[in-house]
């Protein structure tokens, strides 16, 4: 078990396996009303002597030398700011290696924020997937960190364990392999997590779907041995500020179906789930810490697979909405079932609907391997933006330019499920899911690359399933429930 815990003593005289100090631009180490003048001088000499670089990320490490510590690491703070804190605990957290026992952070930190931020940091940066490893030891004698945040308050550190403990399970729902993860079972896990954080869960078995006329999340999940779900999940405080719906894709491996996708294509295609592993843990955090806001989290539930019963390019489908959609390529099926999971969550009459879906090779395109991309109502997303911003995740508000949604025009069907081929791909996906959210404010993230981290590891970002998103929308519900 990871443990996290605070202290009020000399961090110096702390018995540790690594104490993570700060470095600023000059070298020197960033003073700590627990980090004693005299070491922090001592400590200074040897980091310039060995020129610690100051710059955000860059870890130096060194023996404990005049410390009750085994080694120190040095973390270079950048500008010192709360995401700075955080991808600076994050690396050092990393540098830590793998089993490192006790480690005591002593980063300078201003308020509840500041400290929750360097414990977020370093639990997701140490966090590992050792499910599948047969030399990992066994869960009960596994060598967590137990962490010790110096001068942390108890708020702080409640607040870090609920996101960070969030973020770790939507990783570990995506970086599960997809024989594990299908619709059922990741039904069958939402039902469980619902009942042991007080949430209400309903699933909609295939025969249900087909009864009420899920055309959508049917049409794409009738290829698979291991038929689509969908599931409803709620948060509902006694006193609730605001009623907030969040739609997750979870495609729970897209082959691209019929219109198959190369292999090099498909090798990340079990992440193709995170939008929903996020939505089902953004309820969970909110549960958990007990927001007065009203979350309802709808998880779209599908394998895209090639088979005799699979859709074909060119079929109808008749969604829930009442629309038709001619799918010319099967490959865009994300938009198929987050149409269903938008028209039955906005029946509710939420006061705002965000969907979060690895939905666009496109996106990566646009704006690369970490940035997602913000489409919908202005206000809305704008108010995800700030969200993103408060909580330095990285999104950026993109267009819905009024000539692509023609492109998703169809000669048989109302609409059709690709838009101009010669490009905005991720904006015609957005125009397609504006179809059916009504009148609902309503705003689209688009986190296809940024989901799942094929490179190496940086700040607290690893490697495979990375929760992108999760952070903005918990901060999105906690703004709702303040203002
Ligand atoms: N799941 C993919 C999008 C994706 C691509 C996510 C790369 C992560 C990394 C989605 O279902 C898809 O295949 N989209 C197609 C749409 C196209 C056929 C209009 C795409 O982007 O190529
Ligand atoms: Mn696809
Ligand atoms: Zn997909």
């Amino acid at each position: 078990m990871t443990t996290l815990n605070t202290t009020t003593e000399a961090v110096s005289t702390l018995e540790c396996d690594a104490l993570i100090l700060g470095v600023d631009a000059e070298g020197a180490v960033i003073a700590h009303p627990q980090l004693p003048e005299d070491v922090r001088a001592s400590v200074t000499q040897t980091a310039q002597a060995l020129e610690a670089s100051g710059k955000l990320g860059a870890t130096t490490v060194l023996p404990g030398t005049g410390t009750s510590a085994r080694r120190i690491v040095l973390v270079g703070l950048g500008d010192g700011s709360e995401g700075s804190l955080r991808t600076a605990a994050g690396a050092a957290s990393r540098a830590c290696g793998k089993k490192p026992g006790t480690v005591v952070v002593a980063l300078p930190a201003d308020g509840d924020r500041a400290q929750s931020a360097i414990a977020e940091g370093a639990l997701l940066g140490s966090y590992v997937f050792t499910d599948y490893k047969s030399d990992a030891e066994p869960e009960e004698e596994q060598v967590f960190t137990d962490w010790i945040i110096a001068g942390a308050s108890e708020a702080a550190m409640a607040r870090a364990k609920v996101i960070a403990g969030a973020v770790a399970g939507s990783r570990d729902l995506t970086n599960t392999p997809p024989l594990d993860l299908f619709p059922g079972s990741f039904a069958d896990m939402a039902a469980g997590y619902g009942k042991q954080y007080g949430c209400d869960v309903k699933v909609w078995d295939p025969q249900m779907l087909a009864d009420q006329g899920f055309g959508g999340i049917l049409g794409v999940g009738m290829g698979s041995s291991r038929l689509p779900r969908l599931v409803r999940i709620e948060w509902k405080p006694a006193e609730s500020k605001s009623i907030v719906a969040l739609v997750g894709k979870g495609i729970t491996f897209d082959t691209g179906g019929i219109s198959l996708k190369p292999p090099a294509s498909m090798e990340t295609m079990k992440s193709d789930m995170s939008g929903a592993a996020t939505v089902l843990h953004t309820v969970l955090a909110a549960a958990r810490a007990e927001l007065p806001v009203t979350v309802v989290g709808w998880l779209c539930l599908a394998e895209n697979m090639p088979s005799g019963t699979a859709a074909r390019p060119s079929d109808v489908l008749r969604m829930y909405s009442g629309k038709t959609v001619e799918v010319m390529n099967t490959d865009a099926e994300g938009r198929l079932v987050m149409a269903d999971g938008l028209a039955r969550a906005i029946e509710e009459n939420p006061d705002v609907v965000l969907d979060i879906a690895t939905l666009t090779g496109a996106q990566g395109m646009a704006l690369g391997t970490r940035t997602s991309g913000v489409m919908g109502d202005e206000e809305i997303r704008a108010e995800v933006i700030a969200a993103a911003d408060a909580v330095a995740e990285d999104m950026w508000p993109m267009p819905m330019p009024q000539h692509l949604r023609e492109s998703i025009d169809s000669k048989v069907a109302d609409i059709k499920n690709i838009g101009d081929p010669k490009g905005g791909g991720m904006l015609s996906a957005a125009w397609f899911l504006k179809e059916f959210v009504g009148d609902t404010p309503w705003a689209h993230l688009d986190v296809a690359r940024p989901a799942f981290n094929e490179g190496a590891p940086y700040g607290y970002t690893v490697a495979g399933g990375t929760g992108a998103g999760l952070r903005t929308l918990f901060q999105f519900l906690e703004a709702r429930a303040q203002a």
